[in-house]
């Protein structure tokens, strides 16, 4: 099938990438020269695992090409995807700016084309409920009908990091329209993957678009609520991981995002969460569950602190390490990383940051002279009075412990993410606190 994407982002790149390598004819289009240099290089402009290799493979077998133009790509296209960024605007909205201009575009080139054939809108941006219908608003305002032009919500469920993984086993495929052509025409295109026992749901296109935030908004909540239990279990000396096991046995609950952090952090939850709370507001319906659980995610970003300035009467003057800034491993995305929001509240109390992450190499958004970028963990911990752990990358779940203490003035170990056995930090050496698991017994001196 010969198909467009239109935005090369993590949701964009990665499907035009894949239903390329599926064997499909992919136009990604894209109004970032910059990006469009890089992709046209066949290098992919941020890290992604497997995407690389697979966009290499589909640009020389010549099934997948890049451009700026949105006429050239959809003039042949049966299926035309929008996966432009859908940021967060200050009220909390989902500001759509892109979205409406992409729809514009294309029903624009459809008319001044001349096209005769049908052709399938396609929108995988979160959105919100009803944007869909003001495309076909849009599309009707230009004089076409659903007969040249149908409207379909394909909310997409990747996750950064396993973005390729994720497009080749989703849980499934969600397809809302009210038009039975464009059901069918991308229910052909997914016909892989539902080959491979994916079901796919089809639906309407408010419902489709609902479910995406339903998703996201279930999912953060699942992850306040078990920061919430880990903060009880250092109050009262339970042990969260194997709190978390007990639950996650039970089916109804399921083992999945119980894992306890410095809070949920990246370019969905946080601004999906705020969306919907939006929607629910502007019909005038209180979303309460939503609201708690962002609430409960800004305190937790902040946990930390508690513990170091109960261990370190005063942060002035100390140097902080931090492992880990992107807002989980395997990407290089520091959207709304929790560290941004650590690194902050130890500036403002005085201390010195030292911070590694093996895909950021600084970041743009703080403008301290009182971060230093390591060139690794070992680098990053030389001199410092603690080291936290804020990022579960890989290659912080072996590190040689003995040398990592070592390197630094004082042995205090904060992991943030469970990573290490509270015995195995202490065997090396450490004092240690484990989120959710060991606190840091506060009579120590630590202010030396
Ligand atoms: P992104 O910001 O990484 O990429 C968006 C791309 O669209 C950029 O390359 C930008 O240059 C391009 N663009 C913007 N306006 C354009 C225009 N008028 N014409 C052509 N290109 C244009 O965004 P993303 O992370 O890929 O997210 C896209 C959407 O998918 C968002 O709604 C997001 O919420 C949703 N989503 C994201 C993820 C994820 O893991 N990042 C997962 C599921 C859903
Ligand atoms: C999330 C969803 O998992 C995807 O299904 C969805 O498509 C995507 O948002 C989106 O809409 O863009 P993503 O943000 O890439 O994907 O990453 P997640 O693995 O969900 O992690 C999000 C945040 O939650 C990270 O900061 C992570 O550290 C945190 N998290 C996750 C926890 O603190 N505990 C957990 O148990 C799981």
């Amino acid at each position: 099938m010969k198909i467009t994407v239109i935005g090369t982002g993590y949701v964009g790149l990665v499907s035009g990438v894949c239903f390329s390598d599926l064997g499909n004819h992919v136009t990604c289009v894209d109004n970032n020269p910059a990006k469009l240099d890089i992709l046209k290089q066949h290098k992919v402009p941020f890290y992604e695992p497997g995407l690389e290799e697979r966009l290499v493979r589909s640009a020389v077998a010549g099934r997948l090409t890049f451009t700026d133009s949105i006429d050239a790509a959809i003039q042949d296209s049966e299926i035309i995807f929008s996966a432009v960024g859908t940021p967060q605007t200050a009220d909390g909205s989902a500001d759509l700016t892109a979205v409406y201009a992409v729809a514009h575009a294309v029903c624009k080139a459809y008319k001044e084309l001349g096209c005769n054939t049908h052709k399938v809108y396609v929108n995988k941006s979160t959105v919100p409920v009803g944007t869909g219908d003001i495309i076909a608003g849009i599309r009707d305002d230009y004089g076409l009908t659903q007969d040249q032009l149908s409207i379909l919500s394909n909310p997409e469920f990747l996750r950064e990091g396993t973005a390729v993984y994720d497009f080749y086993h989703p849980d499934r495929i969600v397809l809302g329209s009210s038009c039975e052509k464009a059901l069918s025409k991308c229910s052909e295109l997914y016909d892989p993957l539902y080959r491979s026992d994916t079901p796919i749901v089809k639906t309407t296109l408010k419902t489709a678009e609902l479910s995406k935030y339903a998703s996201n908004a279930f999912l953060a909540t699942k992850i306040s609520f078990i920061n919430e239990m880990s903060n009880l279990c250092e109050l009262t000396g339970s042990d969260v991981k194997d709190l978390a096991k007990i639950m996650g046995m039970d089916g109804r609950i399921g083992r999945y995002f119980l894992h306890p952090g410095p809070g949920y952090g990246g370019s969905c939850f946080p601004k999906d969460t705020q969306a919907i709370i939006h929607t629910a507001d502007q019909l005038g319906y209180d979303l309460k569950v939503v609201k708690a659980v962002e609430a409960v995610n800004e305190r937790q970003k902040l946990h930390i602190m508690t513990h170091l300035t109960a261990v370190f009467s005063s942060l002035q003057g100390k140097t902080i390490a931090l492992l880990g800034l992107a807002f989980k491993p395997n990407t290089d995305d520091t959207r709304d990383a929790s560290a941004l929001v650590i690194i902050d509240a130890l500036l403002a109390a005085g201390a010195t940051v030292r911070a590694f992450d093996p895909e950021v190499p600084y970041l743009p958004e703080i403008k301290s002279d009182q971060v230093m970028y390591a060139t690794d963990s070992y680098d990053a911990v030389t001199g410092a009075d603690a080291v936290l752990l804020v990022t579960e990358w890989n290659m912080f779940r072996e590190l040689d412990l003995t040398r990592l203490k070592s390197e630094m003035k004082q042995p205090y170990f904060f992991d943030l993410r469970n990573v290490y056995a509270p015995e195995k930090l202490e065997q090396a050496g450490f004092t240690a606190y484990v989120i959710g698991r060991q606190l840091i017994e506060t009579t120590i001196a630590a202010d030396t």
